[in-house]
């Protein structure tokens, strides 16, 4: 049954990159740059950053360090930590339970752009109601969902170093140079429109990284801490047991101080260099509004960003496209790692065996959510305010409802139950400083349980009940 645990990440490297791997996603690519444009350009930046280096920090050494020093998956680490704390393993483990049913889905979305724009489609994927039309028609959404399921599920059935690490060792270098890439590229763009107006990329950089304060009130200035907050969550992977189970993998000489560190840069910057290749590219070619145009970004706006830029546009788009395929897969990798591990444990089942099980249940799952657009569309009323679909409903379980809860619990349960020093002993073992130490044990004992506590309170809609 150990076998596994001797087969972990081989390098504080490969742990490093899967890491990462799993915290960019397209949360770095779709959700950041569209949230930085809505909340101030530099600020936001400017409040994610302090979270990142805070209360960042603070959530992933913990579950990390968890992992490792338990060597269990979330369900067995809590227990492990103390018996009666065992249901808040089992939270954890809903997690990705519930993220895994939509996350394929949305690759599948991803992937329907490559293909666009290999069979010489861009200017198709360009039209108003591409990508509606697509997500709409059963078959192809379905069978894109399960490409993208059974490519996830082919890499967790090889294992943590013949498959987790081994794709992500390749993948994240290539990542970061087509994110370079385009970003540079799209530093240098400019664009006159009908009316004779001509926008550059510089104008558009600007309006990025320069803290907007107009009309910035202290409801505004919580809705931005909240916003940035929860991207921080959702992109460290933090609160649903991926990281623990990762940090299971870790080998006892690895600093974990300087691993938790380096997946943060990663992340941050991956983060910051999506808002630069997006940000100004969408404002050259469609101006402020463009900027404005939130979820939709990524699907909608930007294939018309490509289309505009003329015979260059399609390769930018495959590129684009590619890369955010890559980032998906990482993370959805990590989401089926954290089921299977746990799974492992309690049927005492072998890998292979449990990844087909779990193969199979969610690609019936994965057609379902998929299917929510079309045959299953419903709309149910969210506590915020908003309509969903299967897809959004899950989306909202398990983000905003669930991860606030499970992040206020376990802080709680670190904070006063184990105590910090359990977590401290962990990150110091082998003799490595862990240089943020005073800092987290405020963090983890004060600061985050009020914090999750509030984030609770706002993304369940109490909050707004209250105000
Ligand atoms: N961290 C990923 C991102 O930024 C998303 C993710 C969420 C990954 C949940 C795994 C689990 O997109």
């Amino acid at each position: 049954m150990n076998k596994e645990k001797k087969g972990g990440f081989s390098s504080g490297i490969g742990f490093v990159l899967a890491a990462a791997g799993s915290a960019v996603g397209v949360g770095n690519i779709w959700r950041f740059p569209y949230l930085a444009a809505k909340d101030g350009g530099g600020l936001f930046l400017l409040v994610y950053l302090v979270l990142v280096l805070t209360f960042g920090f603070t959530l992933l050494t913990s579950d990390i360090a968890i992992g490792r020093k338990t060597q269990k998956s979330s369900i067995g680490a809590y227990t492990q930590m103390r018996p009666k704390w065992k249901f808040l393993g089992i939270l954890t483990f809903l997690v990705p339970v519930i993220i895994m049913t939509y996350y394929a889905v949305i690759g599948g979305w991803i992937c329907r752009y490559i293909v666009a724009y290999i069979t010489g489609a861009g200017h198709v994927a360009a039209g108003d109601s591409f990508f509606t039309s697509f997500i709409t028609s059963p078959v192809s959404s379905s069978i894109y969902a399960l490409i993208f399921m059974l490519i996830t599920a082919a890499i967790i059935y090889n294992g943590v170093q013949g498959g987790i690490e081994k794709v992500s060792r390749i993948i994240m270098p290539v990542l970061l140079v087509m994110i370079v890439g385009i970003a540079i590229y799209s530093m240098t763009l400019s664009f006159t429109d009908g009316s004779g107006v001509t926008r550059t990329s510089m104008e558009g950089f600007l309006l990025y990284v320069t803290p907007n304060f107009k009309g910035l009130t202290l409801p505004k200035f919580l809705q931005v801490l909240l916003d940035a907050m929860s991207q921080l969550f959702f992109s460290l992977s933090v609160s649903m047991g991926i990281m623990i189970t990762y940090g299971s993998y870790v080998k006892k000489d690895v600093n974990l101080n300087k691993s938790v560190a380096q997946i943060e840069v990663f992340d941050t910057v991956v983060a910051f260099l999506a808002g630069l290749m997006i940000i100004p590219a969408v404002y050259v070619f469609s101006g402020i509004e463009g900027m404005q145009s939130g979820p939709s970004l990524m699907f909608v706006s930007l294939p018309k960003v490509f289309d505009a830029m003329g015979s260059f546009g399609w390769i930018v788009g495959l590129i684009f496209f590619v890369m955010v395929a890559f980032a998906a897969l990482t993370s959805c990798i990590s989401v089926l790692e954290a089921i299977v591990a746990n799974c492992m444990a309690i049927f005492s089942a072998p890998r292979k065996k449990v990844t087909i099980s779990c193969g199979i249940i969610y690609c019936i799952a994965s057609v379902v959510i998929a299917l929510g657009y079309s045959l299953f569309y419903v709309e149910i009323p969210l506590p915020n305010g908003s309509m969903a679909q299967l897809l959004d409903l899950m989306d909202y379980i398990s983000n905003s409802f669930m991860m606030p809860f499970i992040s206020l619990l376990s802080t709680i349960l670190i904070g006063w139950v184990v105590e910090p020093k359990w977590i401290i002993d962990e990150v110091e073992y082998g003799g490595y400083k862990f240089s943020r130490k005073k800092l987290y044990i405020v963090m983890i004992k004060y600061v985050t349980p009020i914090m999750m506590f509030i984030l609770f309170l706002q993304s369940t809609g109490i909050l707004n009940m209250i105000l």
